[in-house]
């Protein structure tokens, strides 16, 4: 059975669904981010052929449920369930939703299987890239406690995070639409880790 569209109503009242769950975050999880990732999505699915009101929800909605940042996951995503259902959303599309969730929030590295689950983790790995990326990174370490940078090597520091992480991001992509604009954000973090270590070692 084939999925119907989200109306303009429908988002719109996800997204005030969204605002009040994630409105105190500063962990790099806020409305803005869930904002910008479901933005991105609609835009990824318009370019990829697909259905863009669907990828716009699941971007939205891809943060519910993460074990990271909810105590009880399973119980925030029951709740979206009957919120989504309360709001008639058909029972095909929650599925789509609900798996494009399941998709992305698991453990880190699983792949998704589902078209709306690949745009989805391409658009949330794109908001982790770039110059909101960097902010991101930096935000997430003050709030974890964790250095800017330290060249003795005995701690985590944030901008070790770019080498473990963000600048491999690029090459685990699933869209074409995604890979255009990742290589134009890992060059904004190239250039920015020139300079910073260019700083760093200046005198
Ligand atoms: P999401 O759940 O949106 O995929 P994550 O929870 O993995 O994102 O990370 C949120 C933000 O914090 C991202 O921008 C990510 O790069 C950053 N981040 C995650 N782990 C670290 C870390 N150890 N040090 C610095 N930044 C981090
Ligand atoms: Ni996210």
């Amino acid at each position: 059975m084939k999925s119907s569209t989200i109306t303009e109503k429908q988002l719109k009242k996800i997204e005030h669904y969204i605002n009040a769950l994630f409105l105190e975050d500063t962990t790099g999880h806020d409305f803005f981010h869930m904002r910008r990732v479901a933005n991105m999505a609609k835009y990824i699915a318009t370019h990829e052929g697909e259905e863009p009101s669907i990828a716009e929800a699941c971007g939205w909605l891809h943060d519910v449920g993460d074990s990271k940042i909810f105590n009880n996951p399973t119980k925030m995503r029951e709740k979206l369930f009957l919120f989504l259902k309360s709001i008639q959303i058909d029972a095909v599309t929650v599925d789509h939703i609900g798996q494009s969730i399941e998709d992305i929030s698991y453990v880190e590295g699983r792949t998704p299987v589902k078209i709306y689950g690949k745009i989805v983790q391409d658009a949330d790995r794109l908001d982790a890239l770039g110059a909101i990326g960097i902010a991101r990174t930096f935000a997430f370490g003050g709030a974890h406690n964790q250095k800017i940078y330290s060249d003795t090597n005995d701690e985590q520091t944030s901008i070790q995070h770019f080498f473990e992480k963000l600048l491999l991001l690029k090459q685990t992509l699933h869209t074409d639409t995604a890979k255009v604009i990742a290589n134009e954000r890992h060059e904004v973090m190239e250039n920015y880790l020139r300079h910073f270590f260019n700083e760093w070692h200046m005198i």
